[in-house]
């Protein structure tokens, strides 16, 4: 029963995030660098760099890169930068109104460490020990339904794989659209599961266990990861709850009936899927590490909501909105009075009415109706 894969990437060598302008001719790509929306490969793993390569980058506004080091890769050694907006949030704290949520950077690396583990476990094989992962996805829960306002704020720049740091920012975001909908634990536990491990499968493409390797270009690979998530998690026989595995299969269905790997349409796709889909394509487009194709929040805010009814299922995407605004945090604005600011949380009334920060000050709209946010100035 157990697999012995030896050249196990995460054991072979550590990947360390770096800004490309850091970077030196010779050093070498450590995973491959996906277009998240076509799924092509933009560089795959190994690739040199060289100068032609970064120009190329540059020209795509991709900033960091997954680079091998010799070294080998310890917790410890995740580092944290403070995203924009929670610079701002802890500035404003004792003039903030109302709750809100952000997650402790604390939090977050246990959820990172526990989740890392069971995923390296999975790979070789190992008896999974499910304990942790359900003690720390319990803890947000129960940390997350007693919120009444949340601050998107997630954190993007650890040194760990793009993989874990996207299934825990997922679970994040689908609990905040969960707590919206009013969901109670007995499903928002589930739905933070299926959310953690959606991509699991991506880990497995060149496992000939799961895959023609042969057979099978990369794009090919690529289509298979849910079905190969399905089955990993299923063999593995930790998740006793089966929508939680259907989660994991259907979340690339689309609701028009167009998705991959079944063609569900509407309310034949599993409702996690339905809501992991939402903030798997938030994180995927925002997310620092997916330069390709990196959009601000607002854009992609735009983008989801121009694909409700085709990719997402609607009422979702309503509620989505209803947790981050129109105008998400950090989002620069231009406002009647000329001046811009920066959008800090919704005002708990409308959608396009946030507190924004102008000139180290903080200005409710939905309070001063003199002024009105004019443009997006992203
Ligand atoms: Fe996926």
């Amino acid at each position: 029963k157990f697999r012995k894969i030896t050249n196990s990437w995460w054991m072979s060598m550590a990947v360390e995030w770096k800004p490309i302008e850091n970077l030196k001719e010779g050093e070498i790509l450590a995973e491959d660098l996906y277009d998240r929306t076509s799924f092509n490969i933009l560089l795959s793993k190994g690739t040199k760099i060289n100068g032609e390569i970064l120009s190329i980058l540059k020209s795509r506004e991709i900033l960091w890169l997954p680079i091998e080091t010799k070294e080998t890769t310890q917790m410890e050694k995740i580092r944290t930068s403070i995203d924009f907006d929670q610079e701002i949030i802890k500035m404003d704290e004792p003039m903030a109104v109302g709750l809100k949520f952000s997650i402790e950077e604390q939090v977050y690396r246990t959820f990172i460490d526990s989740f890392e583990k069971i995923s390296k476990d999975l790979k070789i094989g190992e008896k999974i020990d499910s304990a942790p992962i359900e003690r720390t996805v319990g803890q947000l829960v129960d940390e997350m339904m007693t919120q009444k306002e949340f601050v998107v704020n997630l954190f993007r720049k650890h040194s760990s794989g793009y993989l874990y740091k996207h299934g825990i920012n997922t679970a994040i975001l689908s609990l905040m659209i969960g707590v919206t909908l009013s969901m109670s634990r007995y499903h928002l536990v589930p739905l933070a599961q299926a959310a953690v491990f959606h991509d699991i499968g991506l880990m497995f493409l060149n496992d000939p266990e799961y895959v023609d390797i042969g057979k099978s270009s990369e794009r090919e690979k690529l289509l298979q990861h849910t079905a190969i998530g399905y089955k990993v998690l299923a063999s593995a026989d930790f998740i006793s709850n089966e929508e939680v595995l259907d989660a994991v299969l259907e979340h690339h269905e689309k609701y028009d009936g167009t998705g991959i790997p079944l063609e569900k349409s509407s309310n034949n796709i599993n409702f996690y899927a339905r809501i992991i889909q939402i903030a798997d394509a938030y994180d995927s487009l925002t997310s620092t590490t997916s330069e390709a194709l990196k959009m601000s929040p607002y854009q992609t805010i735009k983008w989801i909501l121009s694909r409700a009814g085709k990719d997402y299922d609607p009422y979702v995407v309503n509620n989505f909105l209803r947790v981050v605004g129109m105008y998400p945090t950090g989002t620069k604005v231009k406002l009647s009075n000329g001046k811009i600011g920066i959008v800090l949380r919704s005002s708990g009334i409308g959608l396009l009415i946030p507190v924004v920060i102008i000139d180290d000050h903080l200005l409710d709209l939905s309070k001063d109706k003199s002024i009105w946010i004019e443009a997006v100035a992203d």
